[in-house]
C-alpha cells in the first residue's frame, strides 16, 4: 500500500523536483499539496505548484494555498536563489487548475480527518503551516504518522552562516515542530548538499521527453544560481532528499537526537542547534539526517523523472 503524504511547499526549483518525485513514485499516494511563503510570496508558490503539476498532466492532484508570512516575523523570501518567479528559467505552462477553497490548513486538517491511516507530512519549505496546524487542530495529531521535513543543519548554513534557509524564515514555527513530541525527521543541509544531479544527469533527464526536459531547465538555473551566489556551480535538490527518504529509508542515514531552533540570538536565529555529541542532557526529540548516499539519490531521481514523461507530454503542452 502507499504511503500516505502531504507535500507543504514553497516552489522553488526543488520543491518543484520534489512534487514530481512524489507523483512519479509508486510507493506513496500524493493526498494533497499545500503551499506556503518562503522562497517567494505565497501567492507565487501556489501558482507554481499548480503549473507544476500542470507540467506533469496531474491538476488533479488538490493545492490550497497557506500562511503568506511567518508566525510573528517579517518575510524574506530568496529570489537571489529561485528568481523572482520563485522559478526562474525554464518555460512553464499556464496553471491547469485552480486552488481548492479556503487556508491550507483547514485543507490538511480535512485531508487528515478523512484519511483512512496517518498520513506522513513533508515539508519542504518553512514550517508555519505545520506550526499552524498544530496549533488550532491538535484533534489531528493520531492521523499524521510523521514529519520529514527539508530544512536546518548540524553544521553550516546556507543563508546565515548559522542557519538553513527553511528554518530561519520561521524560526518560531520550527521550534514548535521540534518540540510538538511528534515523530520528526529533519533532512537538512549536512544531507541534501550531496543529493545532487549532475551535469551529465540534467543530459539524461533532458534527452527523456518534456517533464525531464524541464527539469534539466530548472537545473540549469540552480546551478547558475549556486554559481553565482556560493561560488560553487551543483545543483542540489535538497526537497526532493525528504520525498526520497520516504520513498526509501536506506538511502540517507538517521540517527536519534536532540534538536532545538535558536530563536533569539541575532547572530544565529534559525540555527538548528544538533546535539551531535550528546552533552545537553536534553531528551532525543528527532532523527536526523547525517549521511546520504548521494549517487543512490540521483539514479533514484533519475530513473523516476524519466518514467513520469509516459504519460505527461500531452498535457504539459511543453
Ligand atoms: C531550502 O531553501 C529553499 O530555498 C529550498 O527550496 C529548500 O527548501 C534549502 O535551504
Ligand atoms: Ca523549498
Amino acid at each position: 500500500m502507499p504511503t500516505p503524504i502531504i507535500l507543504d511547499c514553497d516552489p522553488g526549483h526543488d520543491d518543484a523536483i520534489a512534487i514530481l518525485l512524489a507523483l512519479a513514485s509508486p510507493e506513496l499516494d500524493l493526498v494533497g499539496i499545500t503551499t506556503v511563503a518562503g522562497n517567494t510570496t505565497v501567492d507565487k508558490t501556489t501558482v507554481n505548484a499548480l503549473r507544476v503539476l500542470a507540467v506533469a498532466g496531474r491538476p488533479d492532484v488538490p493545492v490550497a494555498a497557506g500562511a503568506d508570512r511567518p508566525l510573528v516575523r517579517e518575510l524574506h523570501v530568496a529570489e537571489h536563489i529561485h528568481g523572482v518567479s520563485g522559478l526562474d528559467g525554464p518555460e512553464v505552462p499556464e496553471a491547469a487548475s485552480e486552488p481548492v477553497p479556503g487556508h491550507a490548513v483547514e485543507a490538511m486538517a480535512g485531508w487528515l480527518a478523512a484519511a483512512a491511516r496517518p498520513v506522513t507530512l513533508v515539508p519542504t519549505g518553512p514550517l508555519t503551516n505545520i506550526a499552524l496546524l498544530l496549533e488550532r487542530h491538535p484533534q489531528v495529531r493520531p492521523s499524521i504518522e510523521r514529519i520529514v521535513l527539508m530544512g536546518g543543519s548540524i553544521g553550516l548554513g546556507n543563508v546565515t552562516p548559522s542557519a538553513e534557509f527553511n528554518i530561519w524564515v520561521d524560526p518560531d514555527a520550527a521550534a514548535a515542530v521540534f518540540g510538538s513530541g511528534l515523530d520528526v525527521t529533519m533532512v537538512g543541509l549536512d544531507v541534501t548538499h550531496h543529493t545532487l544531479l549532475s551535469v551529465d544527469d540534467s543530459e539524461v533527464l533532458r534527452a527523456s521527453g518534456s517533464v525531464g526536459r524541464f527539469v534539466a531547465e530548472l537545473t540549469d538555473f540552480f546551478r547558475a544560481r549556486y554559481a553565482r551566489i556560493y561560488g560553487d556551480p551543483i545543483a542540489p535538490i535538497h526537497d526532493a532528499a525528504a520525498v526520497a527518504h520516504v520513498i526509501d529509508p536506506t538511502i540517507i542515514k538517521t540517527r536519534r537526537l536532540n534538536v532545538e531552533v535558536e530563536t533569539a540570538s541575532p547572530l544565529t536565529v534559525g540555527r538548528t542547534v544538533v546535539d551531535l555529541m550528546g552533552v545537553s542532557g536534553r531528551s532525543d526529540n528527532a532523527w536526523v539526517g547525517v549521511t546520504v548516499e548521494g549517487r543512490r539519490f540521483s539514479e533514484l531521481l533519475v530513473d523516476r523523472l524519466t518514467g513520469l514523461d509516459g504519460h505527461a507530454g500531452s498535457a504539459s503542452g511543453l
